[in-house]
């Protein structure tokens, strides 16, 4: 049973909530647009991929590093980035009600719209979005109307002070990107490490963009959580090099459970891509929402550590050993977001089938990704030696495997219907038989089998 594209969405939006994934920032305020909170289990679900993430790409490799920069940087360096003049997103207000919303956006959901009537793949230089608002002059979606002022530049920075003085020199801004935070170490570790080139510095954490739109439930938020490389290359293998890394992504989207057919290599033109990269390709996936960025490859030259040498007069090169040979090496940064790949992980999890003549949803995640890898339940929670059984096989696996639920609200169906929803691989029942044999009832979350295992095999 396939539901449609929005209902599906709404669906996942409504269980992720409902069951303790994620809940907007600040409701109990009336909330605070563009920021979400993770629950029990969202927390338990982020985690487990940023920490297969650091598996796969730090710990698993003897060419990274992980580092952990500060959120709070220098003003120099986003000045030295680019990010000052150049990190914008076009702007337009409705002339009527005065909402503002981003140009690329009305005209991409204007072309959605159209049934077909137009397939326009608009470019996002400002010349060619305010052509194309004068053409097509999309409705707005708050009033209606088609009366929109120029599009200009909006910078994503939010910008604040640091120390008690509020003037120029104490401006700054919190981090739009993790990525500078690796540049501004890349010499930090060379000199500690003395590493061959290539060899990457991985790091996640969060940054922050003041979306003119935030939108898409987690898809697009104000403050989320990035996970990036920046893999210290030289020039002469650029592409080689970009080659292997998108192997490697695919590899990660693989581990992330998500169908190789929902995954789509888009290859940016020049005029779209950011300004420091000559090559990106952005890996799509076919959310519910549609076919959107999950993640990018940039081929980043020496922009940056350029940038760097130049500005604060710090020699950024490396020297191959055993030579005289010495270059600033260039850069392949493949870019993560968490929140995306949560959000990718749950549209494919997402399941709605029919057990004994009834609806049953369920979130297939892969076994290493679901915060609950096992329920375990007494039969009857009012039977005394029942609940002291279950609680030694309850404890012998959290132990063994830490994310593990008691469950015992309920009928044992019920428990099952719980569990599915939230993605739980199996579910363990302690009934009056395992008192005899040491034996439980596992239930399979995929194919509702069940069958008896030994306490000292599980
Ligand atoms: N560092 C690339 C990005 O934030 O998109």
């Amino acid at each position: 049973m396939d539901k449609n594209k929005n209902e599906k969405m709404e669906a996942i939006v409504s269980l992720a909530k409902r069951r303790g994934f994620i809940y907007q920032g600040s409701e109990v305020y009336g909330g605070l647009s563009g920021t979400w909170d993770f629950g029990p289990l969202g927390v338990s679900l982020k985690r487990n991929i940023m920490n297969l993430w650091w598996k796969m790409f730090v710990q698993d490799r003897e060419d990274m590093y992980g580092i952990d920069a500060a959120i709070l940087m220098n003003q120099k360096v986003w000045k030295a980035s680019g990010h000052v003049d150049t990190f914008t997103d076009p702007l337009v207000e409705c002339n009527n009600c005065h909402s503002r919303l981003r140009a690329d956006h009305l005209l991409k959901d204007f072309a959605n719209d159209s049934h077909g009537l137009i397939h326009e793949e608009f470019s996002n230089t400002l010349e060619s979005l305010k052509s194309n608002m004068d053409t097509f002059k999309p409705a707005c979606p708050v009033c209606g109307k088609q009366d929109w002022s120029e599009p200009r530049t909006f910078n994503m920075m939010f910008k604040t002070h640091v120390g008690p003085v509020d003037d120029e020199s104490s401006v700054s801004y919190l981090r739009p990107e993790t990525a500078q935070g690796i540049f501004t170490n890349y010499k930090n570790v060379l000199d500690s490490f003395y590493p061959d080139l290539p060899f990457g510095l991985a790091q996640q954490g969060k940054a922050f963009r003041n979306e003119i739109s935030p939108r898409d439930f987690i898809f697009r938020s104000r403050e989320f959580e990035q996970m990036e490389i920046e893999y210290f290359i030289d020039p002469a293998n650029w592409e080689t090099e970009f080659n292997k890394w998108v192997g490697l992504v695919h590899d990660w989207t693989d581990a992330l459970g998500l169908p190789a057919e929902n995954v789509h290599e888009l290859e940016v033109p020049e005029a779209d891509r950011a300004h420091y990269s000559k090559r990106t390709i952005d890996f799509e996936f076919d959310f519910p929402i549609g076919r959107e960025e999950l993640l990018g490859l940039a081929y980043r030259t020496d922009f940056d550590l350029g940038n760097i040498q130049r500005e604060a007069g710090k020699n950024m090169e490396y020297t191959v050993k055993g030579t005289n040979t010495k270059f600033i090496p260039h850069v392949i940064e493949p870019s993560f977001g968490v929140e995306r790949a949560m959000m990718a992980v749950l549209s494919a999890a997402y399941t709605e089938d029919e057990v004994n003549g009834e609806k049953r949803v369920y979130l297939k995640l892969p076994e290493h990704l679901a915060p609950v890898k096992y329920a375990i339940s007494p039969l009857l929670k009012n039977k005394p030696e029942l609940v002291a059984k279950a609680r030694e096989v309850y404890d012998i696996l959290k132990k063994k495997h830490g994310n593990v639920m008691w469950d015992d609200n309920g009928n044992i169906g019920k428990r099952y219907r719980r569990q599915d929803e939230i993605g739980t691989p199996f579910c363990v029942v302690i009934d009056f038989e395992t008192l005899e044999d040491e034996a439980v009832t596992i239930r399979d979350r995929d194919t509702t089998e069940q069958k008896r295992v030994k306490i000292t095999d599980l």
